[in-house]
């Protein structure tokens, strides 16, 4: 962790101040505690998985659909691993009934899925395309035929071009753009989707899009322009909230998908448990805990100066627009950390070089992060429904010699992570639902194809989907509700 992330002693004493501890014997007397040896999820929770739409669709020019920022980065050379795109992808836009079919086998009884800007707005704003949006309706009809919820999450990453042209999040017209687009959307589609996620990881589109360079668009701003970009996106998911609530009909429900950064105890001592939720508000102050608070931490501020965000005090108010849910993706720790008698309450221990990890050299192996980060959640900001909207990962999937993919790996992985979950379930922390990433093998950002997260091996020549291993594991899971 940096220095920039130091909180001034008040703060600690505010943020200490937050929200009642979350304990096993509260939930025990309020009936919401599991009995002992019982390995069930609380009834009615909703099992899932998710895809985005860059990452499955393909069809990246059909009926009308316009460029986003991802299929100019993919044209850069030495931009992406294998030096792939998502034009065709795994083609789900043709095929998403034999995909709706996948989910059906598995049993899930949600799906989070993302709507392509560009094909609803190909330059972004102006006239909507109706055939870009008749997809989303065959999908969500398909979806809803099969008694699987629809959930729709209206920004993974794919901003549309021609809004990047004209400044992309650096401009607060993005963040407008965005709102009347999620307006149109749940006026369309609102009918029939109940839930619908703002922006999906604002963290990661951010910082690596305009911070390293490394994601579409592929900038590295100055850091006064990238601490705007950051409060462009709050603000966007601000402005959607309202947009939604207001152009839908009866009961939507609406809220964001942030990868959390999550601080872990290194020993779950009762101060370290404390610091840990002191460090995750702090990692997390120009994403969830602005959204969730409605202020910058006197921390962030501080340490940005004179790059500070310009903001007014109804921005502030826009961006914590009260949402009916938080949805996190849960993947790696974002770091371990001790109690500290010093300012800011905490001193952060760096991942040892030994420390597991999975295929991708990013997805250290912390199980406990999937219990840290919705008891968290929960305890700063007092939330009620939390959604894992992402967790999986990567494995090095080969067909083994009778066609099958033995992924004892993830099995292990969703399994480990799993327990975490139930555990924090099972104190009564309010999570409703688990989305596994990924349906299907897809494209992977940066890693092309090289890198597969599906339940669901696809061959890449022929298109052709065969289940692994883990889609059985996680079928059993989803028919007992309980972890096997
Ligand atoms: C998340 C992204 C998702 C996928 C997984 C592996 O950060 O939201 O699109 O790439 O990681």
């Amino acid at each position: 962790m940096s220095s920039s992330a130091h909180p001034t002693r008040r703060s600690l004493l505010a943020a200490a101040a937050i929200a009642p501890l979350i304990v096993p014997e509260v939930a025990a007397q309020s009936g919401t505690a599991a009995p002992a040896g019982d390995l069930s999820f609380p009834k009615g929770f909703r099992w899932g998985t998710a895809t985005s739409a860059y990452q499955v669709e393909g069809a990246t020019t059909a009926d009308g659909r316009g460029p986003s920022i991802w299929d100019s980065f993919c044209r850069e050379p030495g931009r992406i691993r294998d030096g792939s795109n998502g034009e065709v992808s795994v083609d789900h836009y043709h095929r998403y009934k034999e995909d709706v079919a996948l989910m059906k086998a598995l049993g899930v009884s949600t799906y989070r899925f993302s709507i392509a800007w560009p094909r609803l707005f190909p330059e972004g704003r102006g006239a909507p395309n109706p055939k870009g949006l008749a997809f989303y309706d065959r999908l969500v009809d398909e979806l809803l035929a099969n008694g699987i919820m629809p959930f729709a999450t209206l920004y993974h990453w794919d901003l549309p071009q021609a809004l990047q042209d004209r400044g992309g999040w650096e401009s607060r017209d993005t963040a407008q753009a965005f709102a009347d687009y999620a307006g149109f959307v749940a006026s369309k589609l609102g009918d029939r989707v109940s839930h619908f996620f703002t922006l999906n990881e604002m963290r990661t589109f951010i910082e690596l899009g305009y911070g390293n360079g490394s994601f579409a668009p592929g900038l590295v701003l100055p850091k006064a322009r990238l601490y705007q970009a950051r409060h462009h996106a709050v603000l966007g998911h601000g402005l959607a909230v309202q947009a939604v609530r207001a152009n839908g009909r009866g009961n939507i429900k609406v809220g964001m998908a942030e990868n959390i950064m999550t601080a872990l105890p290194a020993v779950e001592t009762l101060k370290n448990i404390h610091a840990a939720e002191l460090a995750t508000r702090e990692m997390n102050a120009a994403y969830l805990t602005v959204m969730l608070e409605g202020r910058y931490t006197d921390a962030y501020l501080a340490a940005a100066g004179a790059d500070a965000p310009r903001f007014t005090a109804d921005e502030l108010r826009t961006i914590s627009t009260p949402v009916d849910f938080v949805g996190i993706n849960v993947y790696a720790p974002g770091a371990y950390v001790e109690a500290s008698d010093a300012a800011p309450g905490y001193t952060a221990i760096p991942l040892p070089r030994s420390y597991p990890h999975m295929e991708s050299r990013w997805l250290t192996f912390g199980p406990d992060t999937l219990y840290w980060a919705p008891r968290q959640v929960a305890r700063l900001w007092g939330v009620k429904d939390i959604y894992i909207t992402e967790n999986g990962t990567s494995a090095a999937d080969q067909p083994a010699a009778d066609g099958k993919v033995y992924d004892i790996d993830r099995v292990m992985f969703l399994r480990q992570y799993l327990a975490q979950l139930r555990r924090a379930t099972s104190e009564g922390v309010p999570v409703r639902g688990y989305f596994v990433w990924s349906l299907l093998d897809n494209f992977e950002w940066l890693e092309g194809y090289s890198i597969r997260f599906g339940l669901h091996y696809v061959d890449y020549l022929t298109l052709k989907r065969t289940p692994k291993l883990s889609a059985s594991f996680y079928k059993k899971v989803i028919a007992r509700n309980a972890l096997v």
